[in-house]
């Protein structure tokens, strides 16, 4: 099972924590697994010049930093982002990388191997509940088309590891184990629901209206690859699922 984390923050924290007590749990191994740290591993803030929708993504002035992290989730199974609970959001590094992704969205060029990923948010919070912070991460991963999303919200009661309490040290491990078991089960069990087969129709529909689809990239992009008519992403990639 190949995993790419994406950390919403620079340093070794109790979402850091959590998020590598997961991945023990899942036994992945060194070379099945790619990591970047936000902001250090990421681009700038989104400037908005649009190239990126107009005239492809390597246009963008970020598309060094951004590029890399792209191939790495094209390249996992399980695409993992965290963040720190920050005043009830994910943390600005993490939504500028977002912002960076918009190219990538259903309604623009989606990458139809995304269908076939797994999706993990995991936030970690002092005190209020983190559900929006992970939810709002996992309705980015959505509209990429990831179809499964498991969403990993604790709240720890603390400002660091070094706060941490041994309650709720034992808490994360049990929080961990389930969350692996989840991971596992997805992975192995595939499943392109309806929710994101409709969302897939709505823009193939919108892509194939010469009054709907304003930029001729996005077009070329759905017609090119046959969305415009009869073919699926969901029925085209068959992958092969590792069980351990
Ligand atoms: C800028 C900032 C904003 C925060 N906002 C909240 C908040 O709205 N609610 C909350 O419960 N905790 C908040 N916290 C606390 C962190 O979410 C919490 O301590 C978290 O577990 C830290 O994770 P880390 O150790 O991975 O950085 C905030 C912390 C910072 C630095």
């Amino acid at each position: 099972m190949k995993i790419v984390i994406i950390h919403g923050q620079g340093h070794i924290g109790v979402t850091y924590t959590l998020t590598h007590e997961i991945i023990n749990q899942l036994n992945a191994k060194e070379e099945d697994l790619k990591e970047f740290f936000l902001p250090k591993d990421g681009p700038d803030f989104c400037v908005g010049c649009f190239q990126c929708f107009l005239k492809g993504e390597e246009n963008c002035p970020g598309a060094e930093k951004v590029q890399p992290i792209v191939s790495a989730m094209k390249w996992a199974d399980v695409i993992i982002l965290t963040s720190p609970n920050y005043v009830l959001e994910m943390s600005g590094s993490m939504k500028n990388l977002m912002d960076h992704m918009a190219y990538r969205w259903v309604t623009h060029r989606p990458d139809a191997s995304m269908m076939h990923k797994v999706g993990v948010t995991i936030s970690t919070s002092a005190g209020a509940p983190a559900g929006h912070t992970v939810k709002s991460m996992a309705k980015q991963l959505k509209w990429l088309c990831v179809p499964t999303t498991i969403c990993v919200p604790y709240i720890c009661n603390a400002m660091g590891v070094h706060d941490l309490s041994e309650k709720k040290k034992k808490e994360m491990k049990k929080l961990a184990q389930k969350t692996a078991t989840k991971v596992k089960y997805h992975v192995n069990h595939p499943h392109v629901g309806l929710r994101i087969k409709l969302f897939f129709l709505l823009f193939s529909k919108m892509q194939s209206s010469p009054d709907a689809a304003w930029n001729p990239m996005d077009r070329d992009w759905w017609v090119n690859q046959g969305w415009t008519k009869k073919v699926r992403p969901w029925k085209m990639q068959e992958k092969e699922h590792l069980t351990e």
